[in-house]
Parts: structure tokens; sequence; C-alpha cells
């Protein structure tokens, strides 16, 4: 049970600067199961046939040779540049893929304290890109667990942290095709039903949740946007941190990411198809990760946690709308009429900072506030906080085991996190 709390006080002694002995730990580590509370446990979700309208990209990219790395590479490194916006529907081969027998694994938490059936409710929490579940678990380290604090606090929600298909546990015997199947409509038909069943079924894990919050960040919180488009009342709330809102200043250029092929990484995605792809493994990886996804106050353990543990990113999930990272991938005008909470880290290179030296950042307020203007115009409520101090991943920064104490404090009081929107986290961090 110790033994990730180990590993990080290990990672935080040794971490830096970054050697071989470095690189050996993470395939080491790797194999070691994350800790979990004990009112939260490992499910898996089957699906069956998913069907989706999704980019041909096998017919569209005809001149692309989909087995030469270097020549997949460069479409790719494009689709990592946030100027490049592409509109999905202007692709004239967009045709419905069918993916057959899909299982999604998640972590699902029941809350600490048994709430009446009237008041159950779920917050459905949907990763980032190159992560899994585990990032709203706090890696395994439970200090930092965000799913864990929801179920003690917010009047003990139900918490279910999924691995989106082709990502964490998430995939059948072979790996879906990275180009054809993962693509945000693929997932989007994914989340909702799961959505379906959470309102619906009542048996097992299902309690026929009348309250669905959903929590998505980056990519997620993308999906989320796309999927409240398509299914405006799949969620009563919706919280999306690390949204992309404008070109700014310092966003990260493509080769900055330092993403390769992921089978050509670690033993885990030697499986992987041509069209994966994860962080190099190299001495510059865990600082080209830490780069563009960190910034602010954080423990240099957790940050390598992070880099060891990194998931991939598909290369249909990255070009579908030319660059995933282009703004216009977030829809506009949804009928979503619940509750919303828009949150980006100060120093969010993706979402929020306009510089280095940002306090708080003052012009990602205004886009934040327009990203509720633009695709969230018929909200209850649409607020918006920039979270001080922290990168995009700001769950696993300093910030995040002061939300959980937050969370953890205020389980009288908010029904949902989509309440605590600008109170959730306080502008002064302590440390
Ligand atoms: C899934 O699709 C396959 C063929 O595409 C079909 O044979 C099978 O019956 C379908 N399964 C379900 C549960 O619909
Ligand atoms: C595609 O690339 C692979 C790997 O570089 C190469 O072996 C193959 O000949 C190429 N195919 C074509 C049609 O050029
Ligand atoms: C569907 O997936 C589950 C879980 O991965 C597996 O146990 C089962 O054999 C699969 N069924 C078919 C028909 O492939
Ligand atoms: C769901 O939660 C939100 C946020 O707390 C609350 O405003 C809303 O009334 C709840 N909806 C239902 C149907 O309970």
């Amino acid at each position: 049970m110790g033994c990730r709390i180990a590993l990080l006080f290990g990672a935080l002694f040794f971490a830096i600067p970054i050697t071989a002995r470095n690189i050996a730990a993470r395939k080491a580590t790797a194999r070691v199961p994350p800790l979990l509370a004990p009112n939260c446990r490992n499910v898996q979700i089957p699906l069956g046939n998913i069907t989706a309208y999704n980019i041909d990209f096998r017919s569209a990219l005809s001149g692309l040779n989909f087995t030469d790395p270097e020549a997949v590479m460069d479409v790719f490194d494009s689709c990592l540049d946030p100027d490049t916006f592409i509109d999905p529907y202007d692709y004239e081969i967009i045709q419905p893929v069918v993916e057959r027998n899909v299982t999604i694994h998640g972590i699902f938490c029941e809350p600490e304290v048994p709430v009446p059936p009237k008041e159950r409710q779920i917050h459905f929490l949907v990763h980032d890109i190159t992560y899994d579940k585990l990032m709203w678990h706090g890696l395994g380290v439970l200090e930092y667990s965000l799913a864990d604090a929801m179920a003690s606090g917010l009047k003990g929600s139900y918490t279910l942290a999924i691995d989106l298909w082709g990502h964490g546990d998430s995939h059948g015997a072979t790996y879906p095709d990275p180009w054809q199947v993962l693509q945000p409509p693929f997932h989007v038909e994914v989340l909702h039903e799961v959505v379906k069943k959470l309102r619906q079924n009542e048996r097992g894990l299902w309690k026929a949740f009348k309250n669905v919050t959903y929590v998505g960040h980056g990519f997620g919180a993308q999906l989320g946007a796309l999927l409240l488009k398509g299914y405006p009342k799949d969620a009563d709330v919706f919280v999306g941190s690390g949204l992309p809102t404008a070109s700014n200043e310092i966003k990260p250029f493509p080769k900055e990411w330092n993403l390769v092929p992921a089978a050509a990484t670690v033993p885990k995605y030697a499986r992987q198809p041509l069209g994966y792809f994860a962080g190099d493994v190299d001495d510059n990886a865990n600082t080209a990760r830490q780069n563009t996804l960190y910034g602010g106050y954080f423990e240099e353990g957790l940050a390598f946690l992070d880099y060891i543990f990194q998931d991939t990113i598909a290369a249909g999930e990255a070009c579908w709308g030319g660059s995933y990272l282009a703004l216009e991938t977030v829809p506009r005008e949804s009928d979503f009429a619940g509750q919303a909470c828009i949150l980006a880290g100060e120093y969010d290179r993706v979402a929020c900072a306009d510089s280095i030296l940002s306090v708080e950042a003052p012009e990602c307020k205004e886009r934040l506030r327009s990203v509720c203007k633009y695709a969230f115009p018929n909200t209850r409520s649409c607020e918006i906080n920039v979270l001080g101090s922290t990168g995009h991943a700001w769950m696993l920064h300093r910030m995040g085991p002061q939300a959980v104490r937050t969370i953890r404090r205020w389980s009288e009081r908010g029904d949902s996190w989509g309440n605590l929107c600008t109170t959730l986290t306080p502008r002064r961090v302590k440390y």
C-alpha cells in the first residue's frame, strides 16, 4: 500500500538531475498498482458496439504513407500547432465507424458516508490527453486525489473516473485504430453511452443518478463541451479546465511536446501501432513534459511520477479539427442549460498564460469569460476562475492538495463542484 508514497519520496530525493537511473526506475514503477481509498474500486463498463461519424483519415490523407514513421510524425506535428484549424465537417470523407465490444475501465468511488437515494449524485471525471483515470486520483497519491475528496465532501458524491477508449486499461486485445477510431466524435458516443447508464440503470454501480456533474480537464473538457453540444441534457453541471482559449504568447510549439511514436518508448506501449504517441524516453523528456504542463508551485517528485505514468495521444485525437489545440475545436452555442464552471491555471500554457510573469493572467480571465459566452450562452450560470500559481495539470500541482482539503471541508455545503467554481480554490495559495 505504501509503495507509491515511498516511490514519491524516492523520486523527490533523486529526480534531479535526470539520469539513466531514473529511466530504469520508470520501468520498474510502471508496474506498481495505484493506491486507492477503501471506498473506491476498479470497474469495467461493457458498452458493446459503438458507432460514430468520424473522419476517414486513411482516405482523406491519401498521399500519406501510414507505415512510414517520419511521414506520420510530420503530419502529427502539424496537429500540435494550435494555429492549425480545419473544420472537421469540411472533410468530404466523414463515415460511420463501428468499434466492436468496447469495454471502458474506470475507478468508481462511493460516498464515504452513505447518502439517501434521493440525494445521490455523481461526478463523472474525464482525463486529459497523455493521462488516464489516475489523473483524478493524484496518480495514486491520496493527498492529491480529487475524486476521493468529492466522495467525502460535496455531500458525499459518487465519482467515476474513466479511461477513454485506447487509453489506460480501456482497450481490447489489440489497440483501436489511432486514426480511424480514436477521434472526438467517437469518444463522445462512448461518453454518451456511459451517461445513459448512469442516469437510467439501477444495478451494481448504477444508481439512476438524477444529478450528473461532468468534470473534464484539457482534452476531457473539450470532449465534455462536444458531448453537451450533441446531448445537452447529459449533464446537470459542467466543469471544464484547461480548454484551449486563444492564441497566446507562450503556447508550446509542436517540437516542445517531445512526442514520438509510443511503441519506441516503454515496453507497455510496445504493441501500439504507429499513430499512438508518447513523450520520448531520453534525458530531456521529464523536463520537456514539465515545461509544457507545469508552472508555478509543484513538487518535482509528483511531476516526475506524471512523466513515468504518462499515457499516449492518438493521431485521430490530435488531428481532428486540424489541431486539438485550436480554440475553434470548442463548439459554439450549446443548448446546455445547466451550470458551467470554466477553470484554467494562471501558468497554463495551453489554456491561459499570457506571459511567464502572469499574475492570475488578467487576459485569461477575459478569454474564459468569452468561452462562457460563445460555447455556453444558454446556461443557468457560467462562472470562471483562474487558479493562481499553477500550470496546466493543476490538480497535480500544490494547488491539488489544497483543493482536496477545501472540497473535504465543504461536505455540508456544495451539492456539486459547479457551486464551488469561484470559491473552491482560494486565490492566495499558502505554501
Ligand atoms: C456488433 O457488431 C457486430 C458486427 O459488426 C455484430 O456481429 C454484433 O452482433 C454486434 N453486437 C451487438 C451487441 O450489437
Ligand atoms: C511506406 O513506408 C515504409 C516504411 O518506411 C516503406 O517500407 C514502404 O515501402 C513505404 N511504402 C510506399 C508505398 O512508399
Ligand atoms: C469483449 O471484451 C471483453 C473484455 O475485454 C472480453 O472478455 C470478451 O471476450 C469480448 N467479447 C468478444 C465477443 O470479443
Ligand atoms: C444538481 O446539482 C446542481 C448543483 O448543485 C443543483 O443546482 C441542481 O439543482 C441539482 N439538480 C438536481 C436535479 O438535483
